[in-house]
């Protein structure tokens, strides 16, 4: 995975100041602690830790823009908000060293994209391997394709919601104006013994200022094929969607849901919190 200019910055400053490149890096928390316990017990553990946060934590790229309105398919009164925190919902958001430089508005795809293949929507090296090791047989999960199209991604998302006509081109526009944008990580699972996609799920970034310049990750569009709920799938793609807000800086992850899902999520470790508020324009 290539590293942004200020990862490759911070590889610098962890080798002569290694606890500074890690309180930037993580900020004042149990990370910090341990390089600075191992920067006294000798220069070079120190160092070596600090390279590894920088590595494990890579800065996320630059927005273009943010989305503004999210497509949410349960916006009906009655729908509730569940909030999940993580890593602690006491703590400030970490603070990543792509998260208080500005936004910026240029076409190009952000660095930190440069290295993935062209037809994938973000980094494979997002996904959880521990996650997706848990699926039965035949099956995996990565990020979107653009020859999801042919593998029925669409038929997938029309058992959530209405999605319309939508012509291969389109799709394919689509999928590059969000890979330009970078703040959409949709991740399927696919039946590779039938190349078709049975699952899919969301995380939306939204970069903010409160909570010194925090992210939270939006979980949208979450469904499983008919013939394949009840295998745990939805679990997995819950789990696997909250493991990339993690790995990309997020405080928390947040969703809408109707209420006969809220067992479900619960099962995936979030929890009730607050009420939904809508009002649907017309076209
Ligand atoms: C909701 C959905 C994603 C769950 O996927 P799934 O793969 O069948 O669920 P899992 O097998 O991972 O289930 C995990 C747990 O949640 C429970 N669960 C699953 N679907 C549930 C539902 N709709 N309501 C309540 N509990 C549910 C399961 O029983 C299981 O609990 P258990 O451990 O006690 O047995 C799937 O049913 C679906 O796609 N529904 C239609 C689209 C939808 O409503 N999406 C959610 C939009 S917010």
């Amino acid at each position: 995975m290539a590293l942004s200019t200020s990862d490759v910055l911070l590889l610098l400053l962890g080798f002569f100041f290694p606890p500074l490149a890690a309180v930037i890096k993580r900020g004042c928390r149990a990370d910090f602690v341990i390089n600075c316990a191992l920067t006294i017990l000798g220069h070079v553990p120190g160092i070596i830790h600090a390279w590894y946060l920088v590595i494990k934590y890579p800065s996320i790229p630059e927005y273009a823009t943010l989305p503004t309105h999210h497509d949410g398919h349960l916006r009906a009164s009655g729908d509730h908000v569940v909030v999940v925190s993580s890593p602690s919902p006491a703590q400030p958001p970490a603070p990543a060293s792509g998260s208080r430089q500005p936004l910026t508005s240029h076409d190009d795809p952000p660095p930190s994209y440069s290295s993935i293949a062209p037809a994938s929507l973000f980094s494979a090296d997002l996904i959880s391997k521990t996650v997706s090791d848990q699926l039965p047989e035949h099956y995996t999960m990565r990020p979107l394709r653009k020859n999801d199209f042919a593998k029925g991604v669409l038929d997938c998302l029309a058992q959530l919601t209405v999605v319309g006509t939508i012509s291969r081109q389109q799709f394919e526009d689509t999928f590059d104006q969000m890979a330009r944008q970078g703040c959409s990580h949709i991740v399927v699972v696919e039946d590779c013994e039938r190349n078709q996609v049975v699952a899919c799920g969301t995380l939306v970034l939204e970069q903010k200022l409160i909570r010194e310049c925090g992210k939270i990750g939006h979980i949208e569009d979450i469904v499983v094929s008919s013939t394949e709920r009840g295998k745990r799938l939805g679990l997995y793609m819950i789990q696997q969607l909250k493991h990339i807000a993690e790995q990309i800086g997020c405080y928390k992850v947040i969703l809408n849901c109707s209420e006969k899902n809220v067992y479900f999520y619960e099962k995936c470790g979030l929890t009730l919190k607050d009420v939904q508020m809508t009002e649907y324009f017309s076209k």
